[in-house]
């Protein structure tokens, strides 16, 4: 049975049409996937279905009955739940409370404190989710804010559990208990509308899927009748190969980043060197500290004890300022609240970090300045109608590549990519990982942090494997596997 139909829904921004003329219906307990490049209109579509966007034609149609438009409250009524790529939490509120939060009222009687946490505790258990129900959302990791959002939904009774790009940051292991969950959601009948760009998991958990390109509708197909090299075509309109790009120049003998039993912020006697022209990847569960390690590198946190020495020379690095004017640049894995100004041009959010070669005087050179944002943004195909639009306009995919054009353009000697493609739609994936060949070509070196199994092994020319805080060995490229990885971000 179809539970909720869109009819020839048509979307309009200035100067971009996000969705035309686009008609999709989704069935009562099916996992219904919806893929398409960055700034296809996914994330537009449904927010037309949560009420947060209202179209400009078309209309919905939910359980018979047909409405103009949605609003966020008629959508929450509906028992429509979604999970948004830019997820809107009360940082500085208990994940009890924030699971509560919005379902007290409907909840129909008073839940104390206790009762709260117990429930709380119960729904996270499930996930294997082992936080604390009062910990700060602001303290949790992207997954495990994820997990407190899901669980919301399954709070409210939802019909339709919308999920924008779920695994967008999180591991293998957590996936795995993710999709055991959207199975046991199926199995009650919610209809689970699931956006990614990996592409892969969706032949293991969706039954249907459904192409949108340049905000036009393209296709519905069970996802037996498909394989990923079909989807690809569907979404990009051309073949793609799916190679890792080759490369040929290995990493000098040099060391540019030598790190001696650091420690701080959860991380415990790290050592590593970095040579010159090298992509050194870092692996581990979430939990596990790369990022920690990567925010004492930059700066964003404070060391406690160890070295790192940069060209020789050991640094003082108490501020993400010391790192940057030190040569070190950072692409972080949380770009929306750390990397992109959503109120600024775009222009303005890629030459910011390198605001001082653009000055003339006092003054900044608003020709300099447009012409760095444009080498860059180019370099990293902005999708976007003109670059002195606000960054808070793109789709979430461009929005990341503006960060990552943000610290092209300041020039760093070290880049740490955290989760590089996140987010990324396949072509401008491939794109990423040329481009970071290119860097370490022009003496560039790179730390990567990542989940994605694949990208970890086809990119890297060495993992350094973290587990609980603590280094659990560096793995060579002959030896690279991914049980290899597995086994050492386990602690075994
Ligand atoms: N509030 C807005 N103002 C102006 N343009 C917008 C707005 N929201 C979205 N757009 C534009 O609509 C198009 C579709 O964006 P949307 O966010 O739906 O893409 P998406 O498929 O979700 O992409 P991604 O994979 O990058 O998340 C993009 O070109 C985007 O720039
Ligand atoms: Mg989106």
């Amino acid at each position: 049975m179809e539970l909720l139909e869109l009819h020839n829904i048509t979307k309009k921004y200035p100067g971009v049409i996000a969705l035309n003329d686009v008609s999709i219906s989704f069935r009562e307990g099916e996992v219904h996937a919806l893929v398409g490049e960055n700034g296809a209109g996914k994330s537009t579509f449904i927010k037309t279905i949560s009420g947060a966007v209202q179209p400009n034609e078309g209309k919905i149609v939910f359980d018979g009955v047909t409405y103009d438009h949605l609003t966020p409250q008629k959508s929450l009524e509906l028992g429509i739940s979604v999970v948004y790529q830019e997820m809107i939490q009360f940082e500085a509120m208990s994940v009890a409370d924030n699971l509560f939060m919005s379902n007290g009222s409907d909840a129909g009687f008073f839940v104390n404190d206790a009762e709260r946490n117990k429930k709380t505790a119960e729904l996270l258990e499930k996930f294997q989710c082992h936080v604390s129900p009062k910990t700060w959302v602001r303290e949790l990791s992207m997954a495990n804010r994820q997990i407190v959002e899901i669980c919301k939904a399954i709070l409210r009774k939802a019909r339709v559990l919308i999920l924008d790009e779920p695994t967008a940051s999180i591991t293998v292991e957590e996936q795995r208990r993710l999709f055991d969950v959207i199975r046991e959601l199926k199995k009650q009948g919610v209809t689970i509308i699931y956006i990614s760009h990996r592409l892969d998991e969706l032949f293991e958990i969706c039954d249907r899927v459904s192409i949108l390109r340049d905000g036009r509708y393209i296709d519905t197909l069970d996802i037996s009748d498909t394989d990923k090299q079909g989807l690809i075509k569907l979404m990009v309109g051309r073949e793609l190969s799916e190679n890792y790009p080759v490369k040929d120049n290995p990493p000098e003998k040099e060391v540019v980043l030598k790190v001696d039993n650091l420690s701080g912020n959860g991380v415990r006697n790290i050592s590593f060197e970095l040579h010159k022209g090298e992509i050194l990847g870092f692996a581990g569960l979430v939990g596990a500290g790369r990022t920690e390690l990567m925010h004492l590198l930059y700066g964003a946190a404070g060391i406690e004890a160890g070295t790192v020495t940069m060209n020789g020379k050991t640094l003082s690095i108490r501020t993400p300022s010391d790192a940057m004017k030190a040569g070190i640049g950072l692409i972080p894995e949380d770009r929306k609240w750390q990397g992109c100004f959503l109120e600024k041009p775009i222009y303005w959010n890629i030459s910011i970090a390198n605001i001082k070669s653009l000055c003339n005087g006092p003054f900044i050179s608003s020709s300099k300045e447009a012409a760095l944002a444009d080498h860059y943004g180019q370099r990293m195909r902005i999708k976007a109608p003109d670059y002195r639009v606000n960054a808070g306009t793109l789709s979430g995919g461009n929005q990341q590549k503006v960060v990552i054009a943000k610290s092209l353009a300041s020039l760093p000697e070290i880049l740490i990519f955290d989760e590089p493609t996140r987010g990324i739609d396949i072509g401008a994936r491939y794109e990423i990982y040329q481009l970071m060949i290119d860097l370490t070509k022009e003496g560039k070196s790179i730390l990567m942090v990542s989940s994605d199994m694949e990208e970890l092994l086809g990119m890297s020319e060495r993992i350094v494997v973290l587990h609980e805080g603590e280094q659990t060995g560096t793995i060579e490229r002959p030896e690279f596997s991914q049980e290899r990885v597995l086994a050492l971000a386990s602690g075994l």
